[in-house]
């Protein structure tokens, strides 16, 4: 049976191989399933085997990957790009039946959701760990914030049925800064929820950045078992 990491590296891998084609402009995603996809397209241009790829990032984490191995960096805006993408690879932290996802557990949610919305194909990558019924009752829905908005805003999710929480940094006293400067309110639904509406509700409430639910732009999901098996689900 495959460890985390080992499941992380085939879900990765197997989606690289079965959409990534030389002459892609690719969105690359943020987290410990999208970095190896980052790392093995490297892989594949240091050995030619892949060429002409234009990458936008999706945080700084990326940045790094990329600069690590060489992939050449753009952003949405850069002529080369013109504001659109052919596939952005990216991880989750749930998905439903619907493929309906909950991203951001890296605080990134903002430019991944800008980045998928932007790509003409979406490929979103996990371990079996991340498949769920509904979303919202385990992992939290994060939700990015412009920090004056942070108790109104709360009231707001409140008000939605939410359990709300200030994300914590780790190493740094007080709450987590995003790479846009805003807060992150984690949110908990007692029961299921619809994430089609919510996602745009959510975004209503002045003060709100974007929120961690992806329900417009529908990915195929590569789901990585222990087995070594990886199931794809369009
Ligand atoms: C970062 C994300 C990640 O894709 C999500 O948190 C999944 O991460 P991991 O693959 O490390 O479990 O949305 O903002």
């Amino acid at each position: 049976m495959m460890d985390h990491k080992e499941i992380k590296q085939l879900v990765a891998r197997s989606a690289v191989d079965a959409l990534v084609r030389s002459g892609m402009k690719l969105g690359l995603g943020t987290g410990s399933t999208a970095i190896p996809a980052v790392h093995y397209i490297g892989e594949l241009l240091q050995q030619g085997k892949l060429h002409n790829i234009l990458a936008v990032p999706t945080s700084f984490q990326t940045v790094i990957a990329c600069e690590q191995w060489g992939i050449p960096l753009y952003t949405l805006n850069s002529r080369e790009i013109g504001g659109e993408l052919d596939l952005t690879i990216d991880g989750a932290d749930e998905v439903d039946p619907r493929n309906y996802c909950t991203k951001g557990g890296g605080g990134a949610l903002l430019v991944e959701k800008i980045v998928a919305y932007a790509s003409k194909s979406y490929a979103i990558v996990v371990d079996e760990s991340k498949v769920v019924q509904n979303l919202g009752l385990k992992f939290p829905v994060p939700v990015e914030v412009i920090p004056e908005a942070r108790l109104p805003v709360q009231r707001a999710l409140e008000a939605l049925g939410a359990e709300v929480q200030l994300r914590e940094a780790v190493r740094k006293a007080g709450p987590v800064i995003t790479e846009h400067a805003n807060l992150i309110l984690d949110i908990r639904f007692p029961a299921p929820i619809d994430p089609a509406e919510l996602e745009g509700r959510i975004n209503e409430i002045p003060g709100v950045v974007e929120n961690g639910l992806f329900t417009r732009k529908h990915p195929v999901v590569f789901i990585g078992h222990a087995d070594g098996s990886v199931e794809t689900r369009p």
